[in-house]
Formats: structure tokens, sequence, C-alpha cells
């Protein structure tokens, strides 16, 4: 941590004033809070890269900005961090509980979002960037705007990919498989449908494709969650198509 705030303040030139560690499973991120050559003070988030370099998410992360996809600012960089501003806002994964945001509203502007971002370097009609990595804490939410957070492993895919992902996530995740996220899971996908592309026109998903992607990170979640393994493998057994959409 010592390594990273030194830089800060070298590269900055700002004196920190409070930093701590945040929750992440690969990398090391810091939360600092530091006080500016003009006396103010700033709030910043260093992400170390553990395992690569930083080069392809600086990279990812300027060019959204360009396309005016939300993301954070790279303010500085070198080979093993980067120097972002400190988003204020909820994780999409603490918004899901929050009720005070009318879910209707931030549903809308997180599709909106995840639409940008598979519309932008889109290979043809169908595939598109996709953020592979859809943990609920990728996503934060400022109560007007989503910001995405974490381009380490991206790919290219059909947008089905992406939501199968972001509902197994929502399902599985604390409280898990709760009769009222079947419902949010819905809500998203057609409000993802009804978001008007540049031409006009909507994007009609496939709904077994959907299913498939679902399925298929639900699997990925059992391998990773030794604790959880068996109640998820249950889970996948039990689930089943005509039930997750219902009469959608
Ligand atoms: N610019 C930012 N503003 C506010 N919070 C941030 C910002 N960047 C990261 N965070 C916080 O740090 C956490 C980890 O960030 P990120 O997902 O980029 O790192 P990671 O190493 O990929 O983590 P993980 O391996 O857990 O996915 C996020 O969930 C979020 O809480
Ligand atoms: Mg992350």
């Amino acid at each position: 941590m010592e390594d990273c705030i030194n830089k800060l303040e070298q590269a900055l030139g700002v004196k920190t004033l409070h930093s701590e560690k945040r929750f992440s499973r690969r990398n090391n991120v810091y939360f600092v809070e530091a006080m500016t050559t003009g006396n103010r003070t700033q709030m910043y988030i260093i992400k170390e890269n553990i395992n690569e370099s930083t080069g392809n998410e600086v990279f990812l992360l300027n060019a959204l900005k360009k396309q005016g996809i939300m993301v954070p600012d790279v303010i500085w960089h070198d080979n093993s961090i980067i120097v972002m501003p400190y988003i204020q806002g909820v994780l999409l994964a603490d918004l899901l509980v929050d009720l005070e945001v009318e879910e209707e509203f931030w549903i809308g502007e997180f599709v909106k979002w995840l639409h940008k971002l598979h519309r932008f370097m889109n290979i043809n009609s169908r595939v598109g960037l996709c953020m592979s990595d859809l943990n609920l804490r990728n996503f934060i939410f400022d109560g007007q705007k989503f910001f995405g957070l974490d381009f380490e492993s991206v790919c290219f895919y059909p947008p089905e990919r992406d939501l199968g992902g972001i509902c197994a996530f929502i399902l599985n995740n604390d409280p898990m498989f709760v009769n009222w996220k079947y419902r949010i899971c819905n809500s998203l996908i057609r409000a993802y449908e009804n978001i008007p592309s540049g031409d006009g026109c909507t994007t009609k998903l496939d709904r077994e494709a959907i299913w498939f992607y679902l399925i298929e990170e639900m699997k990925a979640a059992a391998g990773r969650r030794e604790g959880q393994r068996q109640y998820l493998n249950t889970k996948i057994e039990e689930l089943s198509y005509s039930s997750f959409f219902g009469d959608d």
C-alpha cells in the first residue's frame, strides 16, 4: 500500500490524509483521501493490478470515455497501478436491496449503460464488446447514472451473454434466489429490448441464449464458491427456463 501511496503523492503532488483498502478478489484496491496543492481534498481510487500490466484496462477506460460511456477517468497510471477519481455512489450489489432508488429508474439506466457498451466496437449487429465479469461490485450508480468499473476481462459476444451473466449474479448474490429477483431479471431483459438503437430499431433478445449464459455463469459460480457449491448445484438442477421467464 505504501508504495502505491508514494507513487500517487509524487505523481499528483498531493498529500495523503487518509487511506484504506477496498474489497477486491484479484487485485489491491485502495481508497485515498488527499490534500491537493490548491488545498482541496480529493478522493481517489488506486487499483494495483497483481496479475497483468494495466495497459489493456487503461486503453479501454480511455476509449470508452471518449465514446461517452460512463467509466472513471484515468488520472495517472504506470504498468502496475491506475489512479482514478473515487466515484461516490451505490454499488449495484447494494442498490438491489436499497429500496430508496426507484427500481424502474435504475434498471433503465443500467441497461442503457450495458447497451452502449455492446454497441461500441461492435463486430456486427449481434456481436459486440461484453463486460464478461458481471460481478455486481463492478457497477456503481451515482444517483443519476451508472459507471462501469472493471475492464480487466472483456470479450466479444452477443448481448445475451452479459444479460444471462448479470441475471445469474443477481440471483446468486445475497439474498440468494428470492422471488422478487426473478421479476428484476425479467424487467431488466425487457428494458434492454426497449432501447432504440442508432437506426431506431430495438434489439430482440434470444431468451434461449440468455438462459444458456445464465446457467453457464451459475456453474462458474459453483466452481468458484466452495462453500456454496452444493447449494448452487441444487439450484441449477431446480431452475427451469419456464419458471425463470414465467409468462414474460
Ligand atoms: N473509481 C471508483 N470509484 C469508487 N469505487 C471504486 C472505483 N474503482 C473501484 N472501486 C471499488 O473497488 C472495488 C474493486 O474494484 P475493481 O472491481 O475495479 O477491482 P478488481 O481487482 O477487479 O476487483 P475484483 O477482483 O473483486 O472484481 C469495486 O467493487 C468498488 O467497490
Ligand atoms: Mg471487480
